[in-house]
């Protein structure tokens, strides 16, 4: 699998990238626990789009929700649609899944009667390109459903030593690359700017509680946030010094070892209709 990632570049980019460390983070995804607010709006034989899929760890639970209906997943990156692909394969869900971009959607007028995108508003700069793309190819009454990071109110706890700080220079990251670590709390804004009546917006945690995912969050953030490549453009940026990133990383190492150590992913998640 591709290990580089795009945060080592200066140009605006997805900051993610898709090294192994982050393609772990995605495939503990479900629909069951990360769309949890879209399922009860879901029904055999309805037409889902799933933008930004992903390796599509969340569009299958979306498939079988609509069953015999069909999931269509899109994302920029080859590597994800082929893994979302291999998934679909050995399932007998209708699901079909292209390379695309967001903004600029290879589908006709009212082809859906739902476009979702878990985690994929948040990194793309042009927001309202992608809502109206969404309002073109839904139906006359057709639901757009996203859910998004809050930054500001994602933890690690205790912080005694400071870790809101590595949560700080995080959404600086984003907002470097032109993306929206707050767009969990602006769903509701963004849904009635681009015209989508109906509007319900509302909140929940990712949490790392358990001692194995402590242990997780830990090596995510040792994989992902201290890899040379994210520290190359955070200090590049002028976001954070290096000896900023080493104290980071002491802290927490020892934030891990701590008894009550627990850590949460706030995130922010919406519906609308499409008039
Ligand atoms: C954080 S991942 C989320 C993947 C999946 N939805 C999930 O939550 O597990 C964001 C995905 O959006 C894709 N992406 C970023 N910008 C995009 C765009 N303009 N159009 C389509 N996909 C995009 C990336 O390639 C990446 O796979």
């Amino acid at each position: 699998m591709n290990s580089e990632h795009a945060a080592d570049s200066r140009e605006p980019s997805y900051t993610m990238g898709y090294s192994d460390t982050f393609q772990k983070m995605l495939h503990r995804r479900n629909a069951e626990s990360y769309a949890a607010y879209l399922l009860p709006h879901l029904g055999p034989g309805l037409r889902v789009l799933d933008l930004g899929c992903g390796p599509g760890t969340i569009s299958m639970g979306l498939a079988q929700a609509v069953a015999p209906g069909e999931l269509h997943g899109i994302d920029l990156e080859e590597s994800q649609i082929e893994t979302a692909r291999a998934r679909a394969a050995g399932s007998s869900v209708n699901a079909v899944f292209r390379t695309g971009d967001a903004t600029d959607l290879p589908y006709e007028d009212e082809t859906f009667d739902v476009a979702h995108g878990h985690a994929l508003l948040m990194h793309v700069p042009d927001t309202e390109a992608v809502l109206a793309e969404v309002m073109r190819v839904l139906k006359p009454g057709g639901l757009v459903a996203a859910r998004d990071m809050i930054g500001a109110s994602s933890f690690a706890e205790p912080d005694s030593e400071g870790l809101s700080a590595v949560w700080t220079t995080f959404s600086n990251l984003l907002e470097t690359n032109g993306a929206h670590p707050q767009m969990g709390k602006q769903l509701r804004g963004a849904f009635r700017m681009a015209g989508f009546s109906d509007v319900r917006a509302g909140a929940s945690f990712e949490c790392f509680s358990t001692d194995e995912d402590v242990r997780f969050f830990f090596d995510y953030a040792a994989g992902w946030f201290f890899s040379p490549a994210t520290v190359e453009a955070a200090t590049g940026r002028g976001l954070a010094t290096r000896e900023q990133f080493d104290d980071w990383r002491r802290a927490m190492e020892r934030w891990k070892e701590t008894p009550g150590a627990f850590a949460a992913i706030a995130w922010g998640e919406a519906t609308g209709r499409k008039p």
